[in-house]
């Protein structure tokens, strides 16, 4: 329940980064002894992911709140167990572990958010590359995996990026000797820890622009020292977008400009002021925000999940704003329901001219639906009955009810707490009007 019109001020830390901690917890059972991990976010889907392990026979214990040792050595099942599976998304990179301990693998077809198709075509065709028989079997829902002659190095080329792709590339040619090389790999930051990881368990792998080079070793050494967890810049994407929706003034505590370039920039043409600190961000409102156009990308580009709480804020700028959708072909089933609240949103379809090569999803024109969004400014917005449809558009719709007069109910929240800690304890803190029912 949110009651609405308060401006939002004052600092807020972030938490450890979902897309790294998910991925980290897997590669830790590439290695051989305990790792820790520290800076875990306690969200829904680490919990998730953390009983998918245990049932597999994996050692987990909370050393503190976000300190979180992992035991690999009692690894016991090659099974992906069908409703722990279902209900994380990136269960099937555990491809790359159960395939180098058993030369098997037994995953179901992977569940997480729908905004979109969201095939694995393109890791399979890397499991394959690199000597992996997978077959798909309709009437189970499972991906089965073997490595009957053994894994090998591979030159491998993604046909467009992916981002978990990537990931998993990175994981199973760690653990296979020799030089393995993958080109038009995905350029997000978060692969960059994962990647530091692996390091420190003595693999050399480089990374320039989109080619990465992995030299694989037998045995990954554990780490002597926790690794810690790269802070989360969709989480921080959320809470400049209500200090700016607000109207409010919040610092970031974690917020680095690196990962942040192109968010930064287009708050700055939305005319909204930004102050860069050691460690941290400032974002606050200077007065009537302007209209900005927005095309996702890969990084360093404005990344798709920040393009639903960029909506909100653009309902509060004068003038026509756009916003077309590259990466995901689903990305806009918060519009419904920020229309509820009074927003103005038309689809339409900008033209392009190689719409294939242009989305980064398998663009087919018989599925084919409006990429893009116009969002006519300034509109007041009331308040509604709201149902979250995935985890950005859900933090989103918060960003909505906190800008609305009168009191919303959001329901669903428990979507949103798959990817924020805590959230309406931090947004409470900040003068949010927030309950939890
Ligand atoms: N795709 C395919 N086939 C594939 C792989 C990808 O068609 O084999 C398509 C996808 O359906 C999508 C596009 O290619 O349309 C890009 O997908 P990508 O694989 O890069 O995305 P992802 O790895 O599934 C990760 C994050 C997303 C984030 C994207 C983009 C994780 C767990 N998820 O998804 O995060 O939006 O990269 O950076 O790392 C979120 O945190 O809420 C979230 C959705």
């Amino acid at each position: 329940m949110i009651q609405g019109g308060s401006a939002l001020k004052g600092t807020v830390t972030l938490s450890g980064a979902k897309n790294v901690a998910l991925k980290l917890i897997i590669a830790s059972l590439l290695c051989e002894g305990r790792v820790v991990l520290t800076n875990v976010p306690r969200i829904g889907d680490v919990e998730e992911l953390l009983h998918l392990m245990i049932d597999l026979g994996v050692g987990i214990n909370w050393k503190d709140k976000h300190e979180l040792e992992i035991d690999p050595t009692t690894l016991k099942n090659h099974k992906v167990d069908l409703l722990y599976g279902s209900k994380t998304r990136v269960s099937f990179m555990l491809f790359a572990p159960l395939l180098h301990r058993f030369g098997r693998a037994l995953i179901p077809n992977p569940g997480g958010c729908r905004i979109g198709e969201r095939p694995i075509d393109r890791h399979i065709e890397m499991l394959r590359a690199f000597g992996a028989q997978v077959e798909y079997d309709s009437s189970t829902g499972y991906y089965s995996a073997k490595a009957n002659s053994g894994l090998k190095t591979a030159k491998f080329r993604f046909s467009k990026p992916t981002h978990t792709g990537t990931e998993l590339a990175i994981m199973l040619a760690s653990l296979i000797e020799g030089q393995s090389t993958i080109e038009n790999c995905a350029r997000e930051p978060e692969i960059d820890d994962l990647i530091a990881f692996l390091a420190m368990a003595g693999v050399k792998i480089e990374r320039n622009d989109d080619v990465i080079s992995v030299w694989g070793v037998s045995k990954l050494k554990n780490n002597k020292e926790p690794f810690t967890i790269s802070f989360d810049r969709n989480e921080a994407v959320t809470y400049a977008s209500f200090a700016l929706a607000t109207k409010g003034d919040i610092e970031i505590i974690g917020a680095s400009r690196e990962t942040l370039s192109s968010f930064i920039e287009k708050v700055r043409e939305a005319g909204a002021g930004v102050e860069e600190k050691d460690n941290s961000i400032r974002f606050f409102y200077q007065g009537p925000l302007k209209a900005t156009e927005i095309v996702t990308d890969v990084s360093p580009g404005f990344m798709t999940d920040w393009q639903a709480p960029w909506a909100v804020l653009m309902t509060q700028a004068e003038g026509v704003s756009t916003i077309h959708e590259r990466i995901f072909e689903n990305r806009f089933s918060y519009a419904p329901e920020l229309i509820k609240l009074g927003a103005k949103f038309e689809y339409f379809s900008p033209p392009v001219e190689n719409r294939e090569d242009f989305y980064h999803f398998n663009w087919k024109a018989e599925n084919a639906s409006p990429q893009a969004v116009r969002i006519y400014g300034k509109t007041k917005l009331h308040n509604g009955v709201l149902k979250v449809t995935d985890l950005r558009a859900g933090a989103t719709l918060l960003i909505a009810a906190s800008v609305a007069s009168g009191e919303s109910v959001v329901l669903g929240a428990s979507i949103i707490d798959r990817g924020y800690e805590t959230i309406e304890v931090k947004l409470r803190q900040m003068g949010a009007n927030i309950k939890r029912v």
